[in-house]
């Protein structure tokens, strides 16, 4: 190794904001971002979740104010869970959540992209994502997509621009595609939950959409969701249904998960999405109201992270946040 007089450094590119910023490789954009809304058919007004600051369960009504001061906020990209009012186990009702996204689309038109979450955990009476077997030892895997590309099909009806599935069922991609093409909807894009983990960070949304698992069969989502153990089965599930047709490739959880998001990202030449879900986004929450860390540079921290791992779009909770955090905060 050759010597010189001085130290070698790095820190030269460290001295100010200036240079900093003109060094960074990273650069975050609000545009890239999709914000989470949850409409519930049961409610006369908004209410708060638990762990979720800045989100609340917003009514038919109150969701269009809400997408209102998101529009002005920058945010023109929606991923909706609608909330319906009465659980059943067959015969399922779509008529509120098809509502929802005809009532948004005609009061925004073009103004902004929605994706209808299609899962069936806050319609069933046992809370998981699809139809059980009559004894509820397992799910019925055709059955569930049978009704799930239905359900499809109604959401693109109503004017979802893409439908994202999030029951990991095995088949739902391709059943989905074939119908939507069959009823017309070429123009509809899937971004599919394709690498959805069985995680502890879902707990915020549960009870958002009163989805958790409550069978005293099935007792856990272990034998759809893919297993944080093996990576593999996340890969070749995600690769799956970008054969079967999948526009956008969503892996979620997001921060614990990078691992995943980049080993996809070179796998695949669909957009991968990073769903920074409740658990994670309320982990962030926590700390900051503890005064542990800062809110705003948390969030960025986070979404920085999962830039460089590969992700081109970012879900999260603080969507909303993102264009004056990313254009303010010096970080
Ligand atoms: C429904 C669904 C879940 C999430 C999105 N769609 C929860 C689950 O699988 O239990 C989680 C999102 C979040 O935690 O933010 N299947």
């Amino acid at each position: 190794m050759e010597k010189t007089e001085y130290p070698v450094t790095q820190r030269r590119l460290r001295t100010g904001a200036h240079i900093r910023e003109l060094t960074a490789s990273v650069k975050l954009s609000h545009k890239s971002f999709i914000q989470p809304l949850f409409v519930e058919e049961s409610l006369s007004a908004p209410r708060a979740v638990s762990g979720l600051k800045g989100v609340m369960v917003d009514t038919s009504e109150t969701v269009l104010e809400t997408i209102g001061k998101d529009l002005d906020a920058g945010v023109t990209k929606f991923l909706l869970f609608p909330v319906p009012a009465f659980k059943r186990d067959e015969h399922f009702d779509f008529t509120f959540a098809v509502s929802v996204v005809r009532k948004i689309r005609q009061h925004f038109g073009e103004r902004i992209w929605i994706a209808a979450d299609l899962c069936l955990c806050s319609y069933t009476t046992h809370g998981h994502c699809g139809i059980l077997s009559q004894d509820h030892s397992k799910l019925l895997n055709h059955a569930t997509v049978d009704v799930l590309a239905n359900y499809a099909v109604q959401l693109a009806a109503a004017g979802a621009d893409s439908i994202a599935p999030s029951d990991m069922m095995d088949g739902r991609i391709a059943a989905i595609r074939s119908r939507l093409e069959e009823a017309g909807f070429d123009q509809v894009s899937i971004m599919s939950y394709a690498a959805k983990f069985s995680s502890q960070f879902y707990g915020p949304f549960r009870d958002a959409c009163h989805s958790a698992p409550r069978s005293n069969g099935l007792k856990n989502r272990k034998t759809y969701q893919v297993s944080p153990l093996n990576p593999n089965d996340a890969l070749a599930s995600a690769l799956r249904d970008d054969r079967e047709g999948a526009d956008i490739l969503m892996v979620k959880p997001a921060s614990l998960y990078t691992d995943i998001i980049a080993k996809l990202k070179q796998q695949t030449r669909k957009p991968v999405a990073a769903y920074h879900v409740s658990g994670e986004y309320a982990a962030v929450e926590l700390l900051a109201a503890e005064g542990l860390i800062n809110r705003a540079e948390g969030h960025l921290e986070v979404w920085t992270a999962l830039q460089r791992s590969g992700a081109d779009i970012i879900i999260s909770y603080a969507a909303r946040q993102a264009r004056k955090w990313i254009d303010q905060i010096e970080f």
